[in-house]
């Protein structure tokens, strides 16, 4: 009998843990998750079991919590960790940094520690692009210089060294660190996808939310930038194609004693106005806009070189802009609440999104 084998999702409540649970389902593994639910909502897994149809063990705790991770550890026969749970909001981290070093570098320290105690050693990890600071190449390969411009990013650059000097200290640590650049979109089915709790720091959600009705217009952060339409440039890969390659990660062969980082992004560039175009064919109708200056500690490009990961991890992104934003806006206009919206309703969606 093959035994399956058993993850461990820390913030498999939020966005991009979500749709990596469907995807480690559907490739056979049984998964556990732990989530404070801080940015994010129980209905979330309760859908994912319903898309899957299993039953997912569900803790809502905090990943500080060492007596919840022993009991989960003793609990289950766990062989890999995905270690998603952590603050993301840039801005809030310069407001208030203390609480992004605590929240961020304890979860990961006490997780590490309760790992090692139970002889798991299989890890990875949900860093960023932002780790790259103000590129000074494009598209920007694994070996780029790193810097951090706020202390979100900062987090992220420590815990890349942290977990880099526990696979340096022995015991066979296999640790793997994702550096995504900007996921987009959501779940084929309508039923998952991203619900920020306040006004959207990104992009997507943003436009979505204007689609939907809940926001005026879209404020366009610069068209100053040396870029084709003078609009920041990204690389906005789709949440499927992320969340595949976590699965590709831990199932790529152990080495163990091996600390490898892969880049997870398109090798395309898209400015905010074609971004913008594209939700507009997405959502059948024009969406308001407003040009207005530059957000502070942007920069004008970003994309990566996502070769390694196709050569090492057999990953690639398959999904374009238009179906991310055809089924961002499954999702949004589906769940003009995010989870707070009762299913079903698709009746009432069609009207409001009409009115909007
Ligand atoms: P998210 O906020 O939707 O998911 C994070 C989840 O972790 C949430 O469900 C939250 O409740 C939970 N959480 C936070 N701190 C916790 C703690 N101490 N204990 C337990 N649960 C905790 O964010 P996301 O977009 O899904 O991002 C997932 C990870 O990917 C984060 O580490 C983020 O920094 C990283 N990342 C995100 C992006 C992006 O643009 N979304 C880009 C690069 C990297
Ligand atoms: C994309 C483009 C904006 C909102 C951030 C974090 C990064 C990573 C991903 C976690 C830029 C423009 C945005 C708006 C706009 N997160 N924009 N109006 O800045 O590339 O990266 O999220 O690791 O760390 O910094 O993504 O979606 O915020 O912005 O014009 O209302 O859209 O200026 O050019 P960003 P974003």
């Amino acid at each position: 009998m093959v035994m399956k084998r058993r993850a461990l999702v820390t913030g498999g409540a939020g966005y991009i843990g979500s749709h990596t649970v469907v995807e480690l389902v559907h490739a056979g593994f049984e998964v556990v998750v732990v989530d404070n639910l801080c940015n994010s909502s129980r209905e979330a897994v309760y859908r994912v079991e319903d898309i899957t149809k299993t039953s997912i063990p569900f803790y809502e705790a905090d990943v500080r919590d060492q007596e919840v991770l022993d009991e989960i550890f003793e609990t289950y026969h766990i062989d890999s960790v995905i270690h998603f749970a952590g603050l993301k909001a840039v801005g809030e981290s310069v407001e208030n940094p203390l609480r992004y070093y605590r929240s961020n570098l304890d979860s990961t320290m006490t997780l590490l520690e309760r790992m090692a105690a139970y002889d798991v050693k299989t890890l990875v990890f949900s860093s960023s692009a932002t780790v790259y600071g103000d590129p000074q190449h494009l598209p920007i390969t694994e070996n780029a210089p790193l810097s951090a411009t706020n202390p979100y990013g900062r987090t992220k650059l420590m815990i890349e060294q942290m977990l880099e000097d526990t696979v340096r200290s022995g015991g066979d640590w296999n640790i793997t660190s994702l550096r995504y650049f900007n996921p987009i979109g959501a779940h084929k089915s309508g039923r998952i996808g991203e619900d920020p709790h306040d006004i959207p720091n990104n992009l997507l959600p943003y436009i979505a939310q204007v689609a939907v009705g809940l926001r005026e217009r879209l404020h366009v952060y610069g068209s100053d930038y040396e870029t084709p339409d003078g609009t920041g440039v990204r690389d906005y890969i789709h949440v499927v194609d992320l969340a595949k390659a976590h699965v590709a990660a831990l199932k790529r062969a152990p080495h163990p004693g091996e600390y490898k980082v892969y880049n997870l992004g398109t090798s395309h560039g898209t400015s905010v106005l074609e971004m913008l175009k594209a939700f507009e064919k997405a959502c059948g109708r024009s969406l308001p806009y407003k040009i207005v200056g530059r957000r502070p500690g942007d920069i004008a490009t970003c994309y990566a070189d996502p070769t390694l990961a196709h050569l090492e991890l057999g990953w690639k992104a398959v999904h374009d802009i238009a179906e991310a934003c055809a089924d961002a806006w499954r999702w949004q206009s589906r769940n003009p609440e995010g989870y707070a919206t009762s299913e079903p309703m698709h009746a009432d969606v069609e009207i409001l999104a009409a009115n909007a």
